[in-house]
């Protein structure tokens, strides 16, 4: 029997855009996810957020869920599009309601709310490139801290700033669609500034529990291989964020290629949210071109993933998370860890045995690494629900809980009544 810290939060993690639907209600502005998602050609068979999970109007219901399944906690994000349509000026009052009914049914359900006020739907009027974008995220995380601060105990600036600089911006597979490696470190940059600014705003307020969420993705492979993609994907955010506010030097090199960058106006975090999916296998290889989400990677190759791996062609390796877990522990001392993000999408089924055994191998993984001295607070699973899963539409399914995109009946599948046991166990069998 593993069992885990007392008050360990275990729970569920969903996103705005990916489930609330309901794109043109209660005055909500456009993101860029609504305008990328309706550009043809650039998610798969054209899918958008237009419905979703319609969880703006189902939340009732899906509160219920969570609360039968007796999760602690519940990250959802904030559409800011919701609560500022065009980016700026005074807050919509029907934006901000909404939030607040999902906030109080929580709280009547026992259920602690995680709030992320950015998971990646910009207001369509608002563009990370420019400088100015920050200081309206801080007025904005101002808002929604002044209505909901009185309930809501921790908050997340952003979600996974690497993909919005590096995806969005580098590749253009995901919102906005833009494809240059300089724009992607200025992003970076705008964006861990937003943090900081979000966290002084949050401070300001008197939050008691401020958190960052990173996706860190461990390099497999030789050191002389590893060591760049590694500071472009988790250390460009890990070191500003956690240590001092200033890139590491050999990443601080690298961008140099491409752009200057200025200084952040570091503010310390009290939380560190992770997301971990899987590792990148690395090797040497001159005839590569790189990775158009890793710029001036060139030479380096992105090796397939080993074993059987999830619908999105991820590779399943528990170990990564163990020995992340550890390494942020040893690397950045004194910053309590919680799990954000973990799961995986399988083809569609209610007995879902293959994800079972996902979350099973990745809860004794995180159990080790807590044996191993690593401060880890808590457990959300991606996701709740089936959703939209951005590029890849409603094809690739995460959901605990089973959403059928005609009726949009909830079915919580097997892994669902088995993590209800978990939780209620605090443990494993
Ligand atoms: C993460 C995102 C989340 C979801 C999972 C599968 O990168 O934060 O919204 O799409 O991947």
């Amino acid at each position: 029997m593993i069992t885990f810290p007392e008050g360990f939060r275990w729970g569920a993690a969903t996103a705005s855009y990916q489930i609330e639907g309901a794109v043109d209600e209660g005055g909500r502005g456009p993101s860029i996810w609504d305008v990328f998602s309706h550009t043809p050609g650039k998610t798969a068979d054209g899918h958008t957020g237009d419905v979703a999970c319609d969880h703006y109007h189902r939340y009732p219901e899906d509160v219920a869920i969570m609360a039968d399944l007796g999760l602690k906690a519940y990250r959802f994000s904030i559409a800011w599009p919701r609560v500022q349509p065009s980016g700026s000026g005074d807050p919509n009052p029907a934006g901000l309601d909404f939030y607040d009914r999902l906030v109080d049914a929580l709280l009547t359900a026992d259920i602690e709310p995680v709030a992320t006020l950015y998971h990646w739907d910009l207001p369509a009027a608002l563009d990370w490139r420019d400088p100015a974008t920050p200081e309206r995220f801080a007025e904005y995380t101002a808002i929604m801290h002044a209505r909901l601060g009185d309930r809501v105990r921790t908050w997340t600036t952003l979600n996974e700033p690497w993909v919005s600089a590096f995806v969005g911006h580098g590749s253009g597979r995901h919102a906005p669609g833009v494809a240059d490696p300089a724009a992607a470190f200025t992003v970076a940059h705008h964006l861990l500034t937003a943090h900081m600014l979000g966290v002084r705003a949050l401070r300001a307020g008197g939050a008691e529990e401020v958190s960052l969420t990173l996706n860190l993705t461990p390099m497999v492979g030789d050191p002389d291989v590893t060591t760049l993609p590694d500071g472009l994907a988790n250390r460009l955010f890990l070191d500003p964020a956690l240590k001092d506010g200033r890139y590491p030097d050999d990443v601080a090199a690298h961008i140099a290629k491409f752009t200057d960058l200025g200084d952040l106006p570091y503010e310390p975090i009290d939380l560190l949210g992770v997301n971990y999916y899987t590792v990148n296998r690395l090797a040497a290889d001159p005839a590569s071109k790189g990775h158009d989400e890793f710029p001036g990677c060139e030479g380096i190759a992105w090796l397939p993933p080993r074993g059987e791996p999830t619908e999105m062609n991820w590779e399943v390796i528990p170990q990564g998370l163990e020995d992340l877990l550890v390494r942020l522990s040893v690397e950045y001392p004194g910053v309590p860890l919680m799990i954000t993000e973990n799961g995986a999408a399988y083809p569609d089924s209610v007995d879902d045995q293959d994800r079972i055994a996902f979350l099973d191998g990745h809860f004794r993984a995180a159990a080790n690494a807590i044996e191993r001295g690593a401060d880890l607070r808590g457990y959300l699973v991606w996701s709740l629900l089936d959703n939209f899963e951005w590029a890849r539409g409603y094809h690739k399914r995460f959901g605990l809980v089973r959403v059928d995109y005609d009726t949009l009946e909830r079915t919580p599948r097997s892994s669902a009544h088995w993590y209800r046991e978990v939780i209620a166990r605090n443990g494993l069998l």
